[in-house]
């Protein structure tokens, strides 16, 4: 597909079919987006697929009534104590490759749904395996029951200065 049909299919998808989401199109996912850039190469990340579905219910129980018909979900995080020059390069290396992980979801007709308002010590508790990670996004992935919406953008002319 043209990129930016998917950049206006992929959107954050609150409304799941329930519909669970094999594990190997996840990894086919991962496996794309794992090319992604990052600052040095350093690659500081870390997916943690759920596929336990206990473990799934007692981590979307305390978020939104929507997140529980989500078809899978993977944690992202980084290694506690990386170090770095003055910018927090890991952060930007999260970002990018979670924009692969998007975009590599819908081109194989699944939708995403980023989700920051999660509370570390809650899914630490889920999940003790994660005590020394910092959890950086939960990513949702599933079949959206929604037509796409129209994008909300500020205009381009609003966020660009020609210096
Ligand atoms: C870092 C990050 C955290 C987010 N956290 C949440 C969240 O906790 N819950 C939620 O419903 N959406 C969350 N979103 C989705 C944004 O609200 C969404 O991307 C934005 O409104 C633009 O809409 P779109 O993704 O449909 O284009 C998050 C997005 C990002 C990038």
């Amino acid at each position: 597909m043209e990129l930016k049909q998917l950049f206006l299919k992929r959107e954050s998808c609150r409304n799941f079919s329930g519909k669970k989401v094999n594990k190997q199109i996840i990894l086919d996912i991962l496996d794309e987006a794992r090319l992604a850039p990052s600052a040095r190469n350093n690659q500081p990340w870390h997916f943690w697929i759920v596929e336990n579905q206990e473990t799934f219910q007692a981590l979307v129980s305390p978020l939104r009534s929507f997140t529980q018909k989500a078809g899978a979900m993977v944690i992202l995080t980084k290694p506690k104590n990386l170090e770095y020059g003055t910018h927090n390069y890991a952060d930007f290396d999260a970002g990018i490759v979670t924009a692969y992980i998007t975009l590599a979801a819908i081109n194989k007709g699944i939708q995403t749904c980023m989700i920051g308002s999660f509370h570390d010590e809650e899914v630490k508790s889920v999940v003790p395996a994660l005590k020394d990670e910092t959890i950086q996004l939960m990513i949702l992935f599933g079949y959206c029951d929604d037509s796409p919406r129209e994008k909300t953008r500020i205009e381009l002319t609003n966020m660009v200065n020609i210096i």
